[in-house]
């Protein structure tokens, strides 16, 4: 076994030949958008993604559904399969099985396994003093995911955050794969800052987090001082409260954004700063549109995160 549960990363890895490990992964939830098509591509988007975060090339896939069959019936689930398929096409792996059971409310998920040389394992510690992070995609998207149950959302605000979600993180990982990162982990239920600070302490570094410089979902700050905040989104708001420093010119408001709990996040990558420009640059030249260099690592503080504007 190369990684385990130790440090909270993305997936395990378990080494079966000088050249080849396996990285394993699962996960599943409840409906995050009523489309079930989009359900399931973000579903299997946000699993292929543990895939992508340790260095991995997804391989097979396995379903995992719980579903109210009597009273849904089977089109709705047959959306859901289909959007998942077509992202696992797209990821280049093959559904090899599932199992399904009969459950009250509808439950989705995917069991990926992928291949990765066992050297080049990318883990969610590592990151060096002097190293830029970087982040693939924006935050808020539990608050506007929250904002559209509560019918507070537009349509081009939703289409948005379905976009986002549904978007591989294949791209911007096979752009990684040209550098040497020294940790990566995607941002997805902890927020940026609960999976942040599981990166500074695993890597015994601080981070300074720069707000301005951090890609956010528009609308986002809008719906959070309206108190539409998911309550996961302020559960790790508290729990990182002993780890981060925010300068007094933060908001309560951005501070939970920055906190917020997201389903099929970005990647967060520690990089030397000169390879990090140029990995910058070639997400831009790729289209991914929200990538950013939002801070930079440190020798270890007090805290493990400083944000400031
Ligand atoms: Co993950
Ligand atoms: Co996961």
């Amino acid at each position: 076994m190369l990684v385990g549960n130790e440090t909270s990363d993305d997936g395990g890895v378990y080494q079966l030949t000088d050249s080849i490990a396996l990285v394993q992964t699962l996960d599943y939830f409840t409906p995050v958008v009523d489309d079930p098509y989009m359900f399931g591509q973000i579903t299997a988007a946000n699993a292929l993604s543990d895939i992508y975060a340790m260095g991995g090339v997804p391989k097979t896939v396995m379903n995992i559904v719980g579903y109210p069959i009597k009273q849904l019936g089977p089109e709705i689930l047959t959306e859901i399969l289909k959007g998942a398929a077509d992202k696992v096409k797209e990821a280049g792996a093959v559904t090899i099985g599932g199992h399904s059971v009969d459950d009250k409310e509808p439950k989705f998920g995917l069991s990926v396994t992928g291949i990765v040389h066992p050297d080049k394992v990318w883990k969610n510690v590592g990151a060096k003093p002097g190293d830029l992070l970087i982040l693939t995609k924006p935050l808020g998207v539990g608050i506007i995911t929250t904002g559209i149950k509560r019918q507070a959302v537009t349509e081009e605000q939703e289409k948005e955050v379905t976009e986002v979600m549904a978007m591989l993180n294949k791209k911007a990982a096979e752009a990684l794969h040209k550098y040497s990162p020294n940790a990566v982990t995607d941002v997805t239920g902890f927020g940026l800052l609960g999976h942040g600070c599981e990166m500074a302490k695993g890597s015994g570094v601080s981070f300074e987090i720069s707000l301005t410089d951090v890609p956010v979902l528009e609308g986002t700050l809008e719906l959070a001082k309206k108190g539409v905040v998911p309550g996961g989104s302020k559960s790790n708001h508290r729990w990182v409260r002993e780890d981060v420093h925010y300068d007094d010119d933060i908001s309560l408001e951005e501070q939970l954004i920055l906190c917020d709990a997201i389903t099929s996040g970005g990647l967060l990558v520690s990089l030397n700063e000169a390879d990090a420009h140029k990995f910058l640059a070639d997400l831009k030249a790729l289209g991914i549109k929200y990538s950013a260099i939002i801070g930079k690592v440190t020798d270890k503080r007090d805290k493990y995160i400083y944000v400031k504007r």
